[in-house]
């Protein structure tokens, strides 16, 4: 189980583990790094893609914009760039969202994938009123499958052999938590 401490950030005294992010904005000096994280092979396995050139990512990050995704860069306590987050999808009249995340090779298995959505979870239901958050991930994803239960979220369906990986077709999840299940899990937490 994960052990939290009370550290002082920016005024505000917040539970954290000993790893530590902060979410800024994505900025287009940013794609640099998106790009050589999109193109790790653990990236495209969970992913589902092929290498992709700078320009490709680029394009795709332009595309986000228009469609007025919340794009975040996740900083490590250093503030280095170590990942992006992102809330896409938004869907007012439904107030609804779904969420995605992708961090540095280097950085993962370290703590700060869940830290980082957790706080944009919070931004999602406690600044832009959503009343759910929801991804799909492929069923081969064990570590990201993991990462959402324990945040919170359920699996709300299974799309058999939805995505066809490596040779093979693997199912993909739909999962999602709703605004009450989230403040009544953390609702101790500040962010
Ligand atoms: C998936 C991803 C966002 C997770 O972030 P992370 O910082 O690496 O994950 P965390 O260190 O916070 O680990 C979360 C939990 O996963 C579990 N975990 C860690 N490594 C794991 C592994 N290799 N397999 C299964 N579970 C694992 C741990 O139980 C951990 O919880 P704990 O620290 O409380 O015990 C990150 O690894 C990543 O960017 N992967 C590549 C892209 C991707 O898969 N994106 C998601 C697409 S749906």
């Amino acid at each position: 189980m994960t052990k939290y401490k009370c550290v002082k950030t920016k005024g505000l005294e917040v539970a954290m583990s000993d790893k530590q992010v902060t979410l800024r904005s994505f900025e287009t000096e940013d794609i640099k790094e998106l790009h050589r994280w999109s193109n790790d092979p653990v990236s495209m396995l969970m992913v589902g893609r092929a290498p992709l050139t700078y320009e490709q990512v680029a394009k795709q990050v332009e595309k986000k914009r228009q469609n007025g995704d919340l794009l975040l860069a996740v900083e490590n306590e250093e503030s280095k760039l170590i990942g992006w987050v992102f809330l896409q999808n938004i869907e007012h009249e439904h107030g609804r969202a779904s969420i995605g995340i992708l961090l540095a090779p280097e950085a993962r298995g370290q703590g700060y994938g869940k830290h980082a959505m957790e706080r944009m979870i919070n931004i999602g239901f406690n600044q832009l009123r959503l009343n759910k958050i929801y991804l799909t991930t492929r069923g081969i994803n064990e570590h990201a499958i993991t990462l959402y239960t324990k945040i919170g979220f359920i699996v709300e369906g299974q799309l058999r052999k939805h995505a066809y990986i490596d040779g093979n077709y693997c199912d993909t999840y739909f999962m999602g938590i709703l605004a009450s299940e989230w403040k009544q899990k953390y609702s101790k937490r500040n962010f």
